[in-house]
């Protein structure tokens, strides 16, 4: 069974992600096709970037950075919850993701995303990103209004039908965390 990390891609205090990502995580522990696991980012205690070493040279150095690599590598899927933040992600998830190369490659990802326009921008940007680190993103992606699924903006009370495009995306996050495992596999076998 696929292993899929639901990650909080937010770490302001007082922040809406965290309802968000409860919510998306309660409704996939229901399912039986995959097991997921809530990552908070702010559990990691991650500096910005402060390796020497481009992530893709595999060449870690800190103790917050290898415990990072370790918690990613153990996932197949990852489903990113982010804000949208001055029309992108967080710094705080950038600079999450920044911090590992490998541990990310040929996986698959699917996005929910939050804010005064959905977070749609967010995604977009998150999407370039997922290519340059060969995460193969989904289709189906979770949209939410600060104005419709949350009251008073803070509140989160998601509104009639945000459940089924969870189900949605995560039916492809699964399907392709799955197909993804065999490209690693190839990989491994054309290297020895
Ligand atoms: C620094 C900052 C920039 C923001 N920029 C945007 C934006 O460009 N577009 C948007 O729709 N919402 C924007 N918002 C609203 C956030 O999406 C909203 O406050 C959301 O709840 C932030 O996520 P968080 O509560 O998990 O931190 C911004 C909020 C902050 C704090």
């Amino acid at each position: 069974m696929p292993k899929v990390a639901i990650i909080l891609g937010s770490t302001r205090p007082g922040r809406n992600g965290e309802a968000v990502a409860r919510w998306v995580f309660e409704i996939a522990n229901k399912r039986t096709d995959a097991e997921f696991e809530l990552v908070d980012i702010n559990d990691y205690d991650l500096p910005l970037l402060d390796e020497a070493v481009p992530p893709s040279m595999g060449q870690y150095s800190k103790p917050h950075t290898k415990r990072w690599a370790a918690k990613i590598a153990s996932f197949d899927g990852f489903v990113f919850v982010t804000p949208e933040y001055n029309h992108s992600t967080s710094a705080a998830l950038k600079n999450a993701i920044d911090f590992l190369f490998a541990e990310w490659n040929n996986k698959a990802a699917g996005f929910v995303s939050y804010g005064s326009a959905m977070g749609v921008r967010a995604v977009e940007h998150l999407r370039l990103i997922m290519a340059e680190l060969m995460i193969a993103d989904v289709r189906a992606q979770v949209m939410l209004s600060l104005a419709t699924d949350f009251e008073n903006y803070s509140v989160f009370k998601p509104s009639v039908g945000k459940e089924n495009t969870v189900t949605m995306m995560l039916d492809q996050v699964i399907e392709w965390s799955d197909a993804m495992k065999s490209v690693r596999t190839h990989n491994v076998a054309v290297a020895t």
